[in-house]
């Protein structure tokens, strides 16, 4: 005698929800178990019969009340079902497997959807532990651009100050560009399965998104026109773009790259003219400090993972000097417009301080490098070396 039991639909139709109590009665049932229906619905018996075929499961209607006889089939589907990992942090796969696809971390994962189409799918070579804290900050210290930048401040600049402003901007501005679509690209290569790293990333692009806004709005506060954009500058950045492994890319832009811009938008932020030029500097170092961290944190993982890492990192600061050797590297206008920006006005004396603040950026730029590099765990020496290859667009 095979297993039985019963439900009673009362006038619930199969068509109306009534599938679920008959689901819910099948599921302790054993194959081949049977569950009576009863219901008053005058349409029990044909719809009945219709989802018991669709589910896999006989129906036998020779009786007073038809009767669904457990198939094989709805228990098959989840036999050979596996987990994709675990939700918590404990549950991250060292390998996520592209049949995994878009599940949720921790889901149980029916065979046979269509693979992911990614390839950065094992742990290490993306992995920060402090990649959590990083998107819960991140979060939390998302701003406003229309509340927090005062766009009406009083402020008078001289023609020539205003355009040395708008010509940082317009360098700026193709920096944030590469800054965002970087880790854009790598979020499309990413197996979600690394979630917090994802998450970090895609707070990161709309960082950059916001950069691009708020100097853009900066730009065109007082004119109409951006500056110039030098051939160097874009190709400084397109080595960045060209860069195809995440870890390289993550050293070349974040801790070289960023690194360098925490001093540059210090510096823009403590010699700016215009209280504008001084707040959007600001707001956009808060952010890059967190890009500069991930980036800084992946690669100490990465390299307590596997010390050859440094090996690969000088090599890839290397290949990009010997690419970049043709190339101008700044634009002469923009190291102009710093030294313009840093100056506020055409006095020699003035011209000075703005020639010696700008050296100064550039020596402070190349001491912080070098104290990141030696927190990667290079020697000192060897941090100098590195750090003296990067490309003079600061980027
Ligand atoms: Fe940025
Ligand atoms: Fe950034």
């Amino acid at each position: 005698m095979s297993a039985q039991a019963s439900i009673d639909l009362d006038g619930l139709g199969i068509d109306a929800g009534g599938h679920l109590l008959i689901q819910r009665g099948l599921r302790d049932l054993p194959v081949g178990g049977r569950l009576t229906v009863a219901g008053r619905d005058p349409a029990l018996r044909t719809h009945l019969a219709a989802w018991a075929r669709s589910q896999g499961h006989q129906v036998d209607l020779g009786g007073v009340q038809p009767v669904v006889v457990k198939g094989s089939a709805s228990t098959a589907r989840w036999n050979r079902a596996e987990r994709a990992g675990g939700p918590g942090p404990d549950g991250i796969a060292a390998r996520a497997d592209v049949r995994w696809g878009l599940a949720a971390r921790g889901a149980l994962i029916e065979e046979g959807g269509p693979p992911l189409n990614v390839d950065l799918i094992d742990r290490d070579l993306v992995w920060a532990e402090a990649a959590r804290q990083l998107y819960a900050n991140g979060l939390t210290r998302q701003w406003n651009p229309d509340t927090q930048v005062e766009w009406n401040a009083e402020f008078e600049l001289p023609a020539e100050i205003e355009d040395a402003v708008v010509q940082v901007m317009t360098y700026l501005i193709e920096n944030e560009n590469a800054a965002l679509q970087i880790p854009a690209k790598f979020i499309a290569r990413l197996h979600p399965h690394y979630r917090e790293v994802m998450q970090v990333l895609a707070i990161q692009v709309a960082d950059e998104a916001r950069h691009v806004e708020v100097f853009t709005r900066r730009a065109l506060l007082r004119s109409n026109e951006l500056g110039v954009s030098g051939a160097g500058g874009r190709a400084s950045l397109q080595t960045l773009i060209d860069e195809p492994d995440f870890s390289l890319a993550a050293f070349l832009l974040s801790v070289m790259g960023e690194g360098s811009f925490l001093e540059l938008l210090s510096f823009i932020a403590i010699h700016a003219p215009d209280p504008v030029t001084r707040q959007v500097a600001s707001l956009a170092l808060r952010d890059e400090r967190r890009h500069v961290a991930f980036g800084q944190a992946h690669l100490k993982y990465s390299v307590e993972a596997d010390r050859s890492m440094l090996g690969r990192l000088r090599a890839a600061a290397e290949h990009r000097y010997d690419t970049l050797a043709s190339t101008a590297g700044l634009n002469q206008d923009v190291f102009d417009s710093l030294i313009i920006l840093a100056a506020h006005s055409w006095t020699p004396d003035a011209i000075t301080n703005g020639w010696e603040a700008v050296q100064q950026l550039q020596y402070e730029m190349d001491q912080a490098r070098q104290r990141r590099l030696v927190q990667l765990g290079f020697p000192a020496d060897e941090a100098a070396e590195v750090s003296a290859l990067h490309t003079r667009n600061f980027m």
